[in-house]
């Protein structure tokens, strides 16, 4: 019923012309593969040249995004900008935003808000780090940061979300969570969505997992109930290996 979607986060990597050639290799993938949704989030400068081979199949996304359409804000995107590109996606609370770069819970919710208010599907990503885990505090992380993240969000706007469970411990580390370990945040997430919101919403919306996702790991975690895609870094740079995640059995 969920169906399932394979994201690519290509992070601060990747030239014009590198960046136009592998958008291209997985578009094709994607045009190949109707069951299931493709999305990749080059860096915004590349946005431009990557819409020109993506096609219709390849869903595009930004990294992140600002909650106002324009203004005084240095260094932002406004949703809009990334609607002109193409963009019918936006990362928020990506861990590296959180934790390189400082922002809580309530500027992801307005990154999230303003976002959906232009017609983006947020990916609201959340995750526990290796100390919350130890100390026995990831469902309380992963419930604060839905449940902040969330804020302000009616049922009516909720069934298009998207939320990505990345262990902050999994990402770029080769340490996956396990499938075990991961079933069993997304299913503590799920009945949080089914607080938050109801039965029949929560079970539509599609919850990924992040967090050194590869060609050998993907089938054992796309075969876990709760688990409906993957974010994926640096293992969708490589258009051989990206092919193989989109193509998980
Ligand atoms: O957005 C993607 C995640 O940060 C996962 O990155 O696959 O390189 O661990 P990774």
């Amino acid at each position: 019923m969920r169906t399932p979607l394979i994201a690519g986060n290509w992070k601060m990597h990747l030239n014009l012309d590198q960046a136009a050639e592998l958008a291209a290799a997985v578009a094709g993938v994607a045009e190949a593969c109707p069951d299931r949704e493709v999305m990749i989030a080059p860096p915004f400068t590349a946005l431009a040249r990557v819409r020109e081979v993506a096609g219709e199949r390849l869903i595009l996304a930004g990294q992140n995004v600002c909650w106002e359409e324009k203004g005084a804000f240095t260094g932002e995107i406004a949703p809009p900008m990334l609607r002109e590109l193409g963009c019918r996606m936006a990362i928020v609370g990506h861990s590296e935003r959180r934790h390189v770069f400082g922002e809580d819970d309530a500027m992801v919710n307005r990154r999230l808000r303003g976002a959906m208010a232009h017609g983006l599907v947020p990916i609201l990503c959340i995750g526990e780090t290796l100390d919350e885990r130890e100390a026995g505090q990831t469902m309380a992380v992963l419930e604060r940061q839905v449940r902040d993240g969330l804020q302000q969000v009616e049922i009516s706007e909720a069934a298009g979300l998207v939320i990505a469970y990345e262990p902050v411990w999994a990402i770029g580390t080769g340490k996956t969570a396990s499938p075990d370990q991961a079933q069993e945040a997304h299913e503590f997430v799920r009945r949080l969505l089914c607080e938050v919101y109801e039965k029949n919403i929560a079970a539509g919306i599609r919850i990924l997992y992040g967090g050194s996702v590869n060609a050998a790991n993907v089938d054992e975690i796309m075969a876990q109930a709760d688990v409906d895609g993957a974010l994926v870094g640096g293992a969708s740079l490589s258009a051989e290996t990206f092919e193989r995640i989109i193509r998980f059995a």
